[in-house]
């Protein structure tokens, strides 16, 4: 396929329009829709058909007509990558949204385009790579600051072979599109380099040795995740769960607690006023880290219904490619999809129009091979300069009253390696984070010894059976060994897994105080409570509970840390030795 070439347009079916070719184009690469009044609208080809493209426009379609040009690329739909993408609020396309928080319900006009990256501000480049080095694709050639990390300047990802360094800049002021660096290739081949490169968003971005199996515990803070149902660098989860469960809340508190890098957050809200709560929520929150804002080591995608379609499918890709640029220079990035329910819904908006065979409930029958395809970007990555590199994606599901059996979570649940399922009952009453203990899941090993996690699963499934034989049968037909279950049940649930996210102690707890917490909590669990009453059951439990959650909201080093930890200690060994 040659540079440019030319199409008529045949017809327009909402953002779906049809165009007779001169040559033939390929799928994907993209195409300028020329309408009469000189604005030129961005799209896809999603389809050929002989002498016709199907194209999918990223815009507002009002004003294209028959017989419009249409001007094939031979590119694909790609991001600018380079130093600058930190802070930055982004449409589905890469178009900064600088004033989107402010402006409610501001969009772009139709045929926008802003460079994603800025060429006026400069940067301070610092070479690292000498004259007469030879260098591959993804190989540092020089460093900038970019905020609190140290940003790659990385030879382009698409270069096949070698290359020499002719000339390299020497360290000082540059934009991102000077020349930093010419190279040769063995045939004599000349290529500048500069500080920006593109790629194209639906193809992973993985330029390495070789990829590594994740195992490493991705502390996250949020102690019924690390201790119960953990998460890994490099790995997947998703969080379904009913509409006002808390799952937004879950994803912010761990883009400032988790022990991570980068944070990529791709915002497809169903209504507006979502992801402006996100756009207005997010630059408020502090990075535990640094004590500034957590957009420093932040990037917002976002987009909402009232945005065409095809952007906001593409909007998860734009964000997917740009965590995997910050992956490449061996930092950990975790990307967060919310919700990925929206996203599904605009695959089947488009294939609607293009007239494709429907699956179950409308969804195209390729839902679960996008889904799949899409947490597959998740990994460690063995750079070539033998660093490791994490991106893991989270993404949130959101069905129809919070029913899990349907396409989206069934196709997500196959893939993910953790399963944390947001309960309607849990967060009703304002058990948070409402994670569900009795169904939710992880392949991962955490922080836990599974021997102690699997124990106080049962515990909880047991102190389930009872409560809900108590419904039944009332307190009275219970046995006091089945209502010490029960009570052992709620105070792990009370004192462990329920947290408060508003609070700076008890909101984040880090992986050590964790593991301690959780031993002390199951010396609690492990009492013999044998030949007491119900009555005194409940007094000696509540006692428990009380000491445990003061505790949870002393600062580590406290005297009042001390103090808990002292009267929880002398609790247990009074209740030790009171068992004959
Ligand atoms: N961990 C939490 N701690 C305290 N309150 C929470 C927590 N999670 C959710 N909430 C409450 O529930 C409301 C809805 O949560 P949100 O995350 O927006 O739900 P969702 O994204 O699932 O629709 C929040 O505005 C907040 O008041
Ligand atoms: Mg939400």
């Amino acid at each position: 396929m040659s540079g440019r070439m030319k199409g008529k347009i045949v017809s327009v079916y909402g953002s779906l329009v049809i165009a007779e070719m001169e040559d033939r184009v390929v799928q994907n690469s993209v195409g300028y829709c020329h309408r009469s009044d000189g604005t030129r609208l961005l799209s896809e080809v999603i389809r050929v058909r002989g002498q016709l493209a199907d194209l999918q426009v990223f815009e507002e379609t009002r004003g294209l007509k028959t017989g419009d040009e249409v001007e094939f690329r031979a590119e694909m739909l790609s991001v600018v990558l380079g130093p600058g993408l930190l802070g930055q609020v982004y449409d589905g396309l890469q178009n900064p949204l600088p004033e989107l928080a402010q402006r409610v319900g501001y969009f772009l006009a139709p045929g926008t385009y802003v460079p994603g990256l800025s060429t006026a501000v400069t940067w301070d480049f610092t070479p690292s790579a000498k004259v007469g080095d030879s260098v591959v694709a993804g190989d540092t050639l020089g460093t900038v600051p970019e905020g609190i990390f140290t940003h790659r300047i990385m030879a382009p990802f698409a270069w096949r072979g070698r290359y020499t360094v002719e000339r390299i800049a020497s360290a000082g002021q540059y934009t991102i599109d000077a020349e930093i660096a010419t190279v040769v290739d063995a045939q004599g081949e000349r290529r500048v380099v500069t500080m920006q490169q593109t790629w194209p968003v639906k193809v992973p971005l993985n330029v390495s040795r070789r990829r590594l199996l994740p195992t490493e515990p991705l502390v996250t803070r949020v102690r019924i995740v690390d201790s119960m149902f953990p998460i890994v660098r490099g790995g997947t989860y998703c969080i379904p769960g009913p509409f006002g469960a808390g799952k937004t809340v879950l994803q912010q508190i761990t883009s400032r607690h988790a022990e991570i890098d980068v944070v990529v957050f791709a915002a497809c809200g169903e209504r507006a006023g979502e992801v402006v709560e996100t756009l207005r929520d997010f630059p408020k929150l502090i990075d535990p880290r640094t004590g500034r804002s957590l957009m420093e080591r932040t990037i917002i995608v976002c987009n909402t219904s009232a945005m065409p379609v095809a952007a906001r499918e593409a909007s998860v890709y734009t964000a997917a490619t740009l965590a995997e640029y910050y992956r490449q220079m061996g930092l950990d990035v975790l990307l967060l999809a919310d919700s990925t329910s929206r996203w599904a819904q605009a695959m089947r908006e488009l294939s609607g129009r293009l007239e494709e065979i429907p699956g179950e409930e409308a969804f195209p029958a390729y839902l679960e091979s996008r889904i799949a395809a899409f947490y597959e970007r998740a990994g460690v990555l063995e750079l070539t300069d033998g660093q490791l590199g994490s991106l893991t994606i989270g993404g949130t599901v959101s069905p129809a009253g919070g029913n899990f059996e349907e396409p989206v979570t069934q196709g997500t649940l196959k893939v993910v390696g953790a399963f944390l399922g947001l309960s309607r009952a849990r967060s009703d009453a304002r058990r948070y984070p409402a994670i569900d203990p009795l169904d939710s899941w992880s392949k991962y090993r955490g922080i836990i010894e599974p021997a102690k996690v699997l124990q106080m699963r049962r515990l909880l499934a047991q102190g389930h059976e009872v409560r809900q034989m108590m419904t039944v049968v009332g307190e009275e037909g219970t046995s006091a060994e089945d209502f010490a279950i029960a009570l052992k049940a709620d105070f792990f649930d009370n004192c462990f897994l329920q947290q408060n996210a508003f609070d700076d102690v008890d909101g984040a707890t880090p992986a050590e105080r964790q593991r301690f917490v959780f031993d002390k909590a199951l010396q609690v669990v492990e009492l013999d409570l044998a030949g007491l009453d119900k009555t005194q059951l409940r007094e000696v439990m509540v006692r428990a509970a009380d000491w445990f959650r003061n505790w949870n909201y002393a600062a580590s080093g406290s005297s009042e840390y001390d103090r808990y930890l002292h009267e929880i200690d002398r609790f247990i060994a009074d209740r030790q030795q009171s068992t004959p």
